[in-house]
């Protein structure tokens, strides 16, 4: 995974994700400094290619990158010579030639974070690939939920929403049950994958059944420019029997955390009041986003450069 690049959290090592929860603290720490840089990727520069929008993901790691005192390429699909008809393949010949040490690579297409790598050669991490994997949100995630309780073994974690569509989803469902987490998902049949077997998780349709039994209830909304709306009657519907509102809220143990990756649809999977309620999580979990980020790039790059691992104030 490292070295190569950061694709998924299936195939994520443990010896990894516990290294990024290190290097995720000591870079907090850095970012709490009046001068919140440290020279580490001098001299390397790091290339953004997101064929999709973000708010969170991009701005993060363009943020991450300086922070680490890298040179940060971006590059804009709407812009570029893709538009005349340039293949992804000879993209990513073309940013490698210029010199860039890795890839940081959002698309629509399951897979293509990785194809960008091979046919490259640079080390690319994953920031979305269609309904894959999102795997920096998931270690967002995790470092957000070992920050609120220390660590999620035996954490009660229910997913709800667009199940089918979230890339989210995936790579909180392999990290978070390898890290000991048991989780369910809730959505109706039509926004779940075509099977779930041999997924380590329990399903059901019945929210409030569960909502007793959760100690972190994980909301998501729904993907219509994937054609989401298209699998329910309406959204009101989904609202009706999905939406986490505060009567909801209250059939949640004390002390339940509520997270969101973002962006929130305010009124549709989560209501005003439970957004801006003590327990949801979602502002702390954008602000973990650049310490993480700084996290994972260092490991790709000192991985990918064979450089000692852990001496961030270099
Ligand atoms: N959570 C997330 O991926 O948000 P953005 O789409 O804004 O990056």
């Amino acid at each position: 995974m490292i070295g190569r690049g950061l694709f998924s959290t299936y195939e994520m090592e443990r010896a990894d994700v516990d290294a990024i929860l290190v290097e995720a603290a000591s870079f907090r720490e850095v970012l709490s400094r009046p001068i919140p840089v440290v020279p580490a990727l001098r001299g390397s520069t790091i290339a953004m290619l997101f064929f999709e929008n973000s708010t969170r993901t991009r701005t993060s790691f363009e943020l991450a990158a300086k922070r680490l005192s890298a040179d940060v390429l971006n590059f804009s699909p709407a812009t570029s010579s893709v538009s005349k008809g340039e293949s992804m393949r000879d993209t990513a010949e073309t940013i490698a030639a210029m010199g860039a040490a890795a890839m940081v690579v959002r698309h629509s297409s399951a897979g293509l974070p990785l194809a960008m790598s091979e046919w490259s050669g640079l080390p690319v991490v994953n920031a979305g690939d269609g309904s894959h994997e999102h795997p920096s949100q998931a270690l967002v995630d995790l470092v957000t939920l070992t920050d609120r309780r220390g660590n999620v073994d035996g954490a009660r974690v229910t997913i709800v929403g667009d199940i089918d569509h979230s890339r989210v989803a995936r790579s909180n469902i392999w990290l978070l049950s390898a890290m000991g987490a048991h989780v369910t998902l809730v959505a109706p049949p039509t926004l779940l994958p075509a099977t779930t077997v041999g997924w380590p998780v329990d399903v059901t349709d019945d929210l409030e059944d569960v909502l007793p039994e959760t100690d972190v209830l994980m909301l998501l909304r729904i993907q219509r420019e994937r054609g989401a709306g298209r699998r329910l009657p309406s959204l009101r519907e989904f609202t009706m029997r999905y939406g986490m509102d505060a009567r909801r809220a209250e059939m949640l143990p004390e002390g339940a955390l509520i997270m969101h990756p973002g962006p929130i649809n305010r009124g549709i999977e989560i209501s005003p009041a439970v957004a801006d309620s003590p327990n949801a999580v979602i502002g702390e979990q954008v602000a973990n986003g650049v310490a993480v980020r700084m996290a994972i790039l260092y490991r790709v790059l000192a991985g990918a450069a064979g450089k000692a691992v852990g001496a961030v104030d270099a």
